[in-house]
């Protein structure tokens, strides 16, 4: 009998736990082999939950367990250094988005990653999502004719951890929360985004302790594609009202609509009080068959040495987006992208 495909987990965070208990039960061939975490007491609780050894770093888990590919759920100043690591172990690699802080970064994780021939993926869980690979479909049959804008919005309930306020260790919420819009657009568009013009606010940083500088927690960005489309971006985090992510493509020949479309004029979601409407709560609930469908596609792709759906240069062309977006704000100019990565 095939043994099965073991998993290692690399930081038992919010992201962290959610592959960890997807790779203990609901990955088809796959087993979680064992968590890391520099936290002890993070570690051991999620080794105490999921039943398996628990490791202090990379390093002493790639002597005292067996595994055949990592899960990086570190914080994203991390990824680079435990990617490049793993993948010189001659371990396969899921990494959490955003891929890097840097483009450099991105660069030399795909090249450790091509030099030891293992598969990259990232984690851009929409690609797996149900609904926005249907969206995809019916644009690839030309239902809706040539794309000529989008729109995709991500709004989160509370606020990031406390690592991902400072723009410097995570590139701010536009890396944290947009990078799967920024992906999304990307993807549904069929074209590398060309040029960004970002503008920012901060409503409830300060009220919510936030010290850091540069902090900002609503977000809209204006889009140019090389294909000559054109598109928004809007976050926000923290929102309070629920875990919100939607998107819209419209084409020569009709509209696409991803995402919650109810039959009422107006649609209220009261932080608090009467009127509320049934919504997503958290993006653990509103992702829940992507997250499990992303992780299967990385055991299959590893298993079977195909290329991932989400590869290392669909990171860094998020990254490139990002970085542009964040100069954009802070120079209050459009910034064009830098080498936009081809498509795969
Ligand atoms: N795809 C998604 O929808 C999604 C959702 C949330 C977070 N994320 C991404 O996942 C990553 C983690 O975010 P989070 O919110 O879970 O963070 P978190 O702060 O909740 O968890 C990170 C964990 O990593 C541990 N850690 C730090 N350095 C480490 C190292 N070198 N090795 C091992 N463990 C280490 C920390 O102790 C902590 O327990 C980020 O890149 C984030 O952007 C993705």
């Amino acid at each position: 009998m095939k043994s099965r495909f073991r998993l290692a987990v690399l930081g038992a965070g919010r992201a962290g736990m959610v592959h960890a208990r997807n790779a203990a039960g609901s990955v088809p061939g796959a087993e979680l082999a064992c968590v890391v975490d520099a936290d002890p007491v993070v570690g051991h609780k999620a080794g105490d939950e999921l039943g398996v050894d628990v490791f202090p770093n990379l390093e002493e888990a790639l002597s005292g367990a067996g595994f055949d590919g990592v899960v990086i759920t570190a914080p994203t100043f991390a990824h680079p250094e435990l990617a490049v690591l793993a993948a010189e172990a001659g371990k396969h690699v899921f990494c959490e988005k955003p891929m890097a802080l840097s483009l450099a970064d991105c660069d030399a994780m795909a090249a450790a990653a091509d030099k030891a021939g293992v598969v990259f993926q990232v984690g851009f869980v929409r690609r797996f999502q149900p609904e926005f690979a249907e969206a995809k479909a019916r644009i690839e049959a030309g239902e809706i004719g040539t794309p000529m804008v989008v729109k995709s919005l991500t709004r989160g309930p509370g606020l990031p951890p406390v690592w991902a306020h400072d723009l410097r260790r995570s590139n701010g919420m536009l890396a944290e929360v947009n990078s799967h819009d920024f992906d999304c657009v990307r993807w549904l568009m069929g074209s590398d985004i060309e040029r960004v013009y970002a503008e920012t606010a901060n409503f409830k940083g300060a009220d919510r302790g936030v010290t850091a500088a540069d902090f900002y927690d609503n977000a809209v960005v204006s889009l140019r594609f090389v294909a000559g489309s054109i598109g928004t971006i809007d976050g926000t985090c923290p929102a309070d009202y629920g875990y919100d992510a939607r998107a819209e493509v419209l084409g020569t020949e009709g509209l696409l609509v991803v995402g919650d479309n109810r039959a009422v004029p107006v649609l209220e979601i009261r932080t608090r009080g009467l009127g509320e409407a049934p919504t997503w709560s958290s993006w653990p609930q509103r992702f829940e068959p992507g997250y499990r469908a992303e992780l299967a596609g990385f055991v299959q792709a590893a298993t079977n040495g195909t290329a991932p759906l989400v590869g290392a240069a669909d990171g860094r062309a998020a990254v490139a987006a990002v970085i542009a977006a964040n100069t954009s704000w802070l120079e209050g100019r459009p910034v064009t992208v830098a080498s936009p990565a081809a498509l795969r």
